[in-house]
């Protein structure tokens, strides 16, 4: 089976975040919690954005060994200079050199014409190459632009020597199809294309951003930009966790594997959103707090039967102990039978149609019920407690 490349832009992109800025040794933690998921390459910083971004990518590159590490740079020579002082040290040193190719970046932004546009990313991949041993190049706001130019601009690059060819849905704009046609489009216009490795790079601002990376790894795509707990700019990035377990448990679907370490995953989205102080909704998939809970009762009864009948993912496969039953107003007997004997407490089925009946009536009134509640209630029954 082929492999897709996990790049982790949580150091980077999602660093970009609102708030969510971290202190080098905290970059230095993600980054070797990173290395233990086993992620293909870390996007560690923008050396150029400041001295303290210089020095978290310098440090990094020194202490990471298995992954490759990469720091992003404007299509200047000032940045790309700033990025090999911060990387030379690494033994597999990457630049990620990016420039806009749509025509409000072009006009709005960059005050460039077109052809300058293209000439700059042209000389940028070129200079890069004298220092790196791979450059990645991106034609940022890829999915807005007119892909006739951005197919000249990727010919260009990889002319120049660009390896891995990154075309960024920058404003979370595209739909799956069409992100999927932007890589079949640019696939037929540029003739060496087999020769470098393509990229996608999704953010959510539709909540399409898993769904767009899937479809770009069906088009071909073999490098995955993604964050931890889908952390970036305004909606943020597609997250990792969501690529890997989705690659992993429809892999006969997709063809494709990655290298990641998926038990590590957990602990990853854990320390990410403590050291970022970005909490994680509770219906995050994957990794939010409801994933792998159940309350309604014919689920948790089908779940108690079989964990397959409502988890498609095994919560062992990421790194956690097991699902829970969350007793609540839709709960049924079994759930409450179970809890019962969790604590300790067991009771007849006339007992257990009597607190069970309390048990609902308490769950109407209340959204969360304490082991404090299901002590109060199973306390009448305490002679038949086994302690
Ligand atoms: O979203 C984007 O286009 C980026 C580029 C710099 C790759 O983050
Ligand atoms: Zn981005």
């Amino acid at each position: 089976m082929e492999k897709v490349e996990i790049y982790d832009t949580t150091l980077r992109d999602g660093e970009q975040s609102p708030g969510c800025s971290l202190k080098e040794h905290e970059k230095v933690q993600v980054a070797q919690q990173l290395e233990r998921l086993n992620v293909d390459v870390i996007e560690a910083g923008f050396p150029a954005a400041s001295p303290d971004d210089f020095k978290a990518v310098q440090h990094i590159s020194k202490i990471i060994k298995n992954s490759t590490v990469t720091g992003l740079a404007r299509s200047k020579k000032s940045d790309i200079d700033a990025a090999w002082e911060a990387l030379k040290q690494t033994e597999n040193p990457r630049v990620h050199v990016f420039i806009a190719t749509s025509p409000v970046h072009m006009t709005y932004k960059l005050c460039m014409k077109s052809e300058e546009v293209l000439e700059m990313a042209a000389a940028s991949v070129r200079y890069a190459r004298r220092f790196f041993p791979q450059v990645e190049f991106s034609c940022e706001d890829a999915t807005r632009s007119d892909y006739a130019f951005m197919s000249r601009v990727v010919r260009a690059a990889i002319k120049a020597g660009a390896a891995i060819i990154n075309l960024p849905d920058t404003v979370g704009y595209c739909s799956p199809q069409e992100y999927a046609a932007m890589f079949h489009y640019v696939k037929k216009q540029v003739p060496d294309i087999d020769k470098v490795r393509l990229s996608c790079h999704c953010h959510n601002d539709l909540g399409m951003a898993t769904a767009n990376t899937l479809s770009s790894v069906d088009a071909g795509v073999r490098q995955i930009e993604c964050t931890v707990n889908g952390v970036g700019e305004r909606a943020g990035n597609v997250a990792l966790e969501e690529i890997g377990v989705a690659l992993h448990i429809r892999h006969n679907y997709y063809k494709v594997k990655t290298q990641l370490k998926l038990n590590e995953i957990a602990k990853t989205s854990r320390m990410v959103s403590q050291l970022m102080n970005s909490p994680i909704s509770a219906t995050k998939p994957i990794v939010g707090a409801n994933a792998f809970a159940h309350e309604a009762g014919i689920h948790q009864d089908g779940v108690l039967k079989n964990p397959k009948t409502y988890e498609i993912i095994s919560p062992n496969l990421v790194g956690l102990d097991s699902g829970t039953l969350v007793l609540g107003k839709h709960s049924g007997r079994h759930a409450f039978r179970k809890k019962a004997v969790e604590m300790g407490v067991h009771l007849t089925d006339k007992q257990i149609d009597q607190s069970f009946h309390e048990f609902k009536n308490l769950a109407d009134q209340k959204k969360e019920l304490t082991d404090h509640d299901f002590r109060t209630i199973f306390s009448k029954y305490e002679k038949t407690m086994v302690h």
